[in-house]
């Protein structure tokens, strides 16, 4: 049986890729190492947990010893390495513990890989998740590909470029097999609500401001939760090792655009008059070093692994909207701290 190390795998986009390979792949053994940051949340697994294919390790990947620990007490056969400090204006505030999960946590899993992997490489494999910002900002036109010169310019971009490199100079020096892909901004269900969709959702709903940073013009190109997850399973399966896959949802919104849509959208599921959600909308002071526009061509892993997006972003806005509004708990107990005795009362307590 194949042993699976999924990192960040209580995360928003790790909680639906141990999920698919939990379910997807009987025949593999996923292991989900998460430290249980404020953005790791295990009820996000609740319906996998009991599976016998499926082991939770609290962990943190900044601990140099536990990884070697771990490596050596499970023979993990691969990495799927999403574990990361994700969010922008948190960089901005703290750059330090990005330095720290992102590129130390990195280095450490890569040793801590190579120690038990290097006398025999075969089967093996260490792949890095990574984002499309490590490429920078773009103007009005252009798309971001896999030779696109890295040009971060958030602390966490900046960190996720190093992470990249790093796996990258093991693949150059000690032959390790890795495999990289950098996508594009992420929405669906699970998402924590710092994020401009989830966050903007639980404003509407609760008819509070929503935030709109500097004059709401700048692009991202946006894709579905499970989108990623597929793609991740398809590289991981089928990708080239030593290779890089840009994905990305050919969906390129201005956040001012996006949020008008999603008002409208709500405006009907909560029946309310037309307009009501978009007179929430509240211009803000602008982030620092704000991206202007991200966008992705995934010509590379459509045309040679035959990936393609399951779904058009309104079916998609939707799906996510109307998770919310179902899942009123969840997002109850994110905002009111609760989620985090989920742990203790699952696994301490035991
Ligand atoms: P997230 O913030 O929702 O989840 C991160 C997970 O990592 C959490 O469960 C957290 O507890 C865990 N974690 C953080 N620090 C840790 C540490 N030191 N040790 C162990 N676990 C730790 O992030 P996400 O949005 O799901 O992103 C997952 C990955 O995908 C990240 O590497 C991110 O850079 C990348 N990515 C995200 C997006 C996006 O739009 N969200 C887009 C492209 C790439
Ligand atoms: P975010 O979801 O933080 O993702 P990223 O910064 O990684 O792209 O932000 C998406 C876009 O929305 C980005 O241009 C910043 C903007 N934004 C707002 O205008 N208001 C907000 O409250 C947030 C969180 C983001």
């Amino acid at each position: 049986m194949k042993k699976i190390l999924i990192t960040g795998g209580a995360g928003f986009i790790g909680s639906h890729v141990v999920r698919l390979f939990v379910k997807q792949y009987p025949q593999y053994h996923i292991y989900n190492l998460d430290a249980l940051t404020y953005a790791g949340n295990l009820e996000n697994l609740k319906d996998i947990e009991n599976e016998p294919n499926y082991t939770f390790l609290k962990g943190d990947i900044v601990s140099e010893e536990l990884m070697h620990q771990l490596f050596q007490q499970y023979s993990f056969d691969a990495v799927i390495h999403l574990a990361a400090e994700s969010h922008v204006d948190r960089s901005i505030s703290d750059p330090l513990s990005f330095i720290k999960t992102n590129i130390l946590g990195t280095v450490n899993l890569l040793n801590a890989a190579k120690n038990i992997w290097q006398d025999n490489y075969e089967g093996k494999l260490f792949y890095h998740i990574s984002t499309d910002e490590v490429y920078g900002s773009l103007g009005e036109t252009g798309l971001f590909t896999e030779t696109t010169a890295y040009d971060p310019r958030s602390p966490y971009s900046s960190s996720k470029a190093s992470s990249d490199h790093l796996v990258r100079a093991y693949y150059h020096t000690y032959k390790m097999p890795v495999v990289i892909s950098n996508c594009s901004n992420n929405y669906g269900p699970n998402q924590f609500p710092e994020k401009l969709i989830p966050l903007a959702i639980n404003n509407i709903k609760k008819m509070k401001p929503i935030p709109i940073y500097g004059k709401g013009e700048n692009i991202r190109d946006w894709l579905f939760v499970i989108d990623h997850a597929s793609a991740i399973d398809k590289i991981f399966h089928e990708g080239t090792v030593g290779e890089t896959y840009n994905i990305g949802g050919i969906n390129e919104w201005t956040n001012i655009d996006l949020i008008h849509k999603m008002c409208e959208v709500m405006d009907k599921k909560l029946n309310r008059e037309n307009g009501t959600s978009a007179s929430l909308i509240t211009f803000v002071k602008d982030r620092a070093g704000h991206d202007m526009r991200y966008a992705i061509d995934s010509s590379k892993l459509m045309n040679e692994l035959g990936w393609q997006p399951s779904l058009q972003f309104e079916e998609g806005i939707e799906k996510t909207i109307d998770w919310y509004l179902e899942n009123e708990s969840w997002m109850n107990r994110i905002t009111d701290g609760s989620y985090e005795k989920y742990y203790e009362d699952q696994y301490e307590k035991r």
